[in-house]
């Protein structure tokens, strides 16, 4: 029979480490450490101006728009899926990666300008290090 502090500090062992795993899928691994904690994402503006920004890894594409002032994205309501103001369409060749719209994203963006297929709510995009190199582009118009 197993001792039980044996056991105990195993089983805290294994919580350890799957919390710290969660982190690393989440905000990436620390620098050095093997997965990229920043990458690269391109925002072209409606008049056709590209503006290639890092994006933390574990933030959201609204969130590193609105830190490097990207222009055409209001994100009123701060990324809570509430406002529609952070519309994005996302280039052909990144609509898997970028994954699903969510009921509630489709439901908001009902509200948004010149919806088409490839229309996302960037507040809904995790940053990841498989969208490394991710364009989007923003509507003349938001709302
Ligand atoms: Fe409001 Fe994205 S910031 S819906």
């Amino acid at each position: 029979m197993r001792r039980p502090d044996v056991a105990l500090g195993r089983k805290l062992k294994q919580m350890v480490k799957t919390v710290l795993d969660d982190q690393i899928l989440r905000y990436g691994a620390e620098p050095g450490g093997g997965a990229p904690t920043k990458v690269k994402i391109t925002f072209v503006d409606s008049k056709g101006q590209a503006r290639t920004v890092e994006g933390e890894v574990g933030s959201t594409v609204m969130e590193t728009a609105r830190r490097n002032d990207i222009p055409e994205i209001a994100a009123e309501c701060g990324g809570a899926c509430a406002c529609a103001t952070c519309h994005v369409y996302v280039d052909a060749g990144w609509l898997e990666k970028t994954g699903a719209r969510s009921q509630m994203e489709e439901d908001m963006l009902d509200f948004a300008f010149a919806v088409e297929p490839n229309s996302r709510l960037c507040c809904q995009i995790v940053v990841q290090p498989e969208l490394e190199g991710l364009i989007v582009r923003t509507p003349a118009q938001q709302g």
